[in-house]
């Protein structure tokens, strides 16, 4: 039987970079209450958000993509050409076919690198951390450029009580390459199908060509149902990603979770025990919960206030629809 060769296997990987997009309009509670009967306090009270960005009709799914991959890409220093693949990770690139992430890798310059996007909502960012180090790992790519991306207004009911305040826009990318250390720890991954409808976008495309359609594809969230899963399900979760990383609780310098609602992130840090000295992730008061964009941006928020380093010890963790997670520990480019 003739033996098949294969790639030479990179025993580790890591995140290289972090680059982000942060949409320029900035809009406040007071902007968006009237539309759903809220205020200020409430929203402040209820999910931590301050402030949130809105993307204006300049700035796309891709075109976001491209700036926080472009600083990304500088910051890794290397060039698109390298690129061995490019993941992006996304519920809002208004098409079908074919992916963000071949448009992405267009504007980039490499039109030639395999591209496809992943479909795990706000999960998708630390599902594609999963993907993306083990296709290091495995030497399918050197370098990988995931992006988590969205422009949830484009899909958000503005007069929903349930989702018109906590949705918003950006994106966040990450360089992924190979490492003589171990960057990337085990992913703990996982779904909870049977609360597929606690989060859907509806009506179908199909609905959509009926004359009499039922409307918009808007999401629809059942909060309660969501919060108690995220507030009950996730820490395990995350504990469960530090375990298999050999890491303690004290010995973490960050936690960046998914940015879908500052009570949760509490009940989450309170539950892990997790010790004072932790940098939390509050990025939901100033950016609202956008998604697989969400930890790449609370990532680079940490940054901006001095609060990481490189080399840092982070736990990550997205949590959304499907029901979907995806945790793992990395160290911090
Ligand atoms: O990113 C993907 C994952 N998503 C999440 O993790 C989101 C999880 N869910 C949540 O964050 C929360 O459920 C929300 C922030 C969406 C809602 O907060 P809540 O505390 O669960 O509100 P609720 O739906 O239980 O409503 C509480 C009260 C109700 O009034 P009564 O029945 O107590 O009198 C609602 O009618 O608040 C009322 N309410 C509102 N009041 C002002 C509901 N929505 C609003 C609103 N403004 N927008």
């Amino acid at each position: 039987m003739a033996n098949i060769k294969d790639r030479e296997f990179a025993r580790h990987s890591r995140i290289m970079s972090v680059g982000v997009y942060r949409p320029k309009r900035v809009v406040p509670n007071s902007e968006i209450i009237a539309a759903i009967d809220s205020s200020d306090e409430w929203i402040k009270e209820r999910s931590g958000i301050h402030s949130r960005r809105i993307a204006g009709d300049d700035e796309s799914v891709i075109s976001m993509s491209v700036a926080a991959a472009k600083s990304a890409l500088e910051r890794a220093g290397i060039t698109a050409e390298q690129l061995g693949a490019v993941i992006c990770a996304t519920v809002t690139y208004p098409f079908q076919t074919p992916s963000a992430a071949t448009d992405i890798a267009l504007q980039l310059g490499a039109p030639k690198v395999p591209a496809f996007d992943i479909s795990a909502a706000c999960a998708g960012f630390c599902y594609g951390v999963g993907l993306a180090s083990d296709m290091v790992r495995g030497a399918s790519a050197e370098y990988v450029l995931l992006i988590g991306v969205e422009k949830l207004s484009d899909f958000t009911d503005p007069t929903d009580r349930g989702t018109a305040f906590i949705f918003a826009d950006g994106a966040g990318a990450v360089i992924i390459g190979p490492s003589a250390e171990p960057g990337i720890g085990p992913t703990i991954w996982g779904s909870d199908a049977t609360a597929r409808e606690a989060i859907m976008m509806e009506p179908s495309w199909v609905d959509l060509r009926d004359p009499e359609s039922l409307g918009w594809p808007d999401i629809k969230m059942q909060g309660q149902t969501v919060f108690r899963w995220a507030v009950y399900q996730m820490a395990p979760v995350a504990l469960e990603a530090l375990a298999a990383a050999g890491i303690a609780p004290e010995d973490l310098d960050a936690f960046i979770p998914h940015q879908a609602n500052e009570r949760i992130i509490d009940a989450m840090a309170k539950a892990m025990n997790l010790p004072e000295r932790v940098a939390i992730a509050r990025d939901i008061r100033t950016s609202g919960n956008t998604s697989a964009a969400s930890i790449p941006l609370a990532m680079d928020a940490l940054y901006q206030e001095g609060r990481i380093r490189s080399g840092d010890v982070a736990l990550l963790i997205g949590f959304g629809a499907g029901l979907v997670y995806a945790a793992q520990v990395v160290q911090l480019p």
